[in-house]
């Protein structure tokens, strides 16, 4: 199934083709492959370059770590997520390590390593779901997220699958076409408020 951004041709496919799917195939990802969606993770810019991200992972094969990370997500994400290869749950260090001051960046540069670690998978035929829907006191609990780190998201990686294998209501999202605001509205020209082009 595609639901390609309908984008000028000179955006790459990997970032027209790529969207966020329910449906996963019961499939394993292999590990040199899951490998290197975290690699491009880690090669991701930031601010000072302080990485302040950390990704705390379990694939499906490792099937009591993965129901741990499972167990981490709101039960309407657990619903479909379960049939992911594979789950990441994100973390963002709170403070700058080489001086302490509070890193407000680091929130941002935790969502261009996941939009990375989105693109290499897309180039490898895997799909990425994000998700907010995350218990963060649990997750802390459950995972042992030291002080200092913020849980933040939580991510499912898998093999798109037929739609029909997903609860009606998750099925009409997936199968239901996808919007953005018109570019007018969210780019301004030189000033706020001015035309762009
Ligand atoms: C930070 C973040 C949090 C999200 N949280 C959830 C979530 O908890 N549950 C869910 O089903 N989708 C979640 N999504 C997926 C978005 O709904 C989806 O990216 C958006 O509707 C745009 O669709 P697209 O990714 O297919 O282009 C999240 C996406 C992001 C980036």
């Amino acid at each position: 199934m595609s639901k390609s951004a309908p984008v000028g041709p000179r955006v790459h496919e990997l970032i027209r083709e790529r969207w966020s799917p329910s449906a996963f195939a019961d499939r394993s990802i292999p590990r040199e492959e899951a490998k290197s969606l975290l690699e491009a993770a880690q090669w991701a810019p930031s601010a000072f370059n302080a990485q302040p991200w950390t990704f705390v992972v379990a694939r499906r094969d490792e099937a009591e770590d993965f129901e741990r990370l499972l167990s981490c997500l709101v039960p309407f994400n657990q619903g479909w997520a379960k049939s992911a290869s594979m789950l990441l749950v994100t973390a963002a260090r709170a403070a700058y390590e080489h001086n302490g001051k509070p890193n407000t960046h680091a929130w941002h540069d935790l969502g261009l390593a996941v939009a990375q670690l989105t693109i290499q998978a897309q180039s490898l035929d895997l799909r990425v779901h994000q998700m907010a829907g995350i218990d963060v006191e649990r997750t802390r609990r459950t995972l042992a997220v030291p002080a200092g780190w913020d849980p933040v998201t939580a991510v499912a990686v898998g093999y798109l699958a037929d739609p029909e294998s997903l609860p009606a209501e998750v099925r009409e999202k997936e199968l239901g076409p996808r919007q953005r605001k018109p570019l007018s509205e969210i780019v301004f020209g030189g000033r706020w408020g001015e035309p762009f082009g």
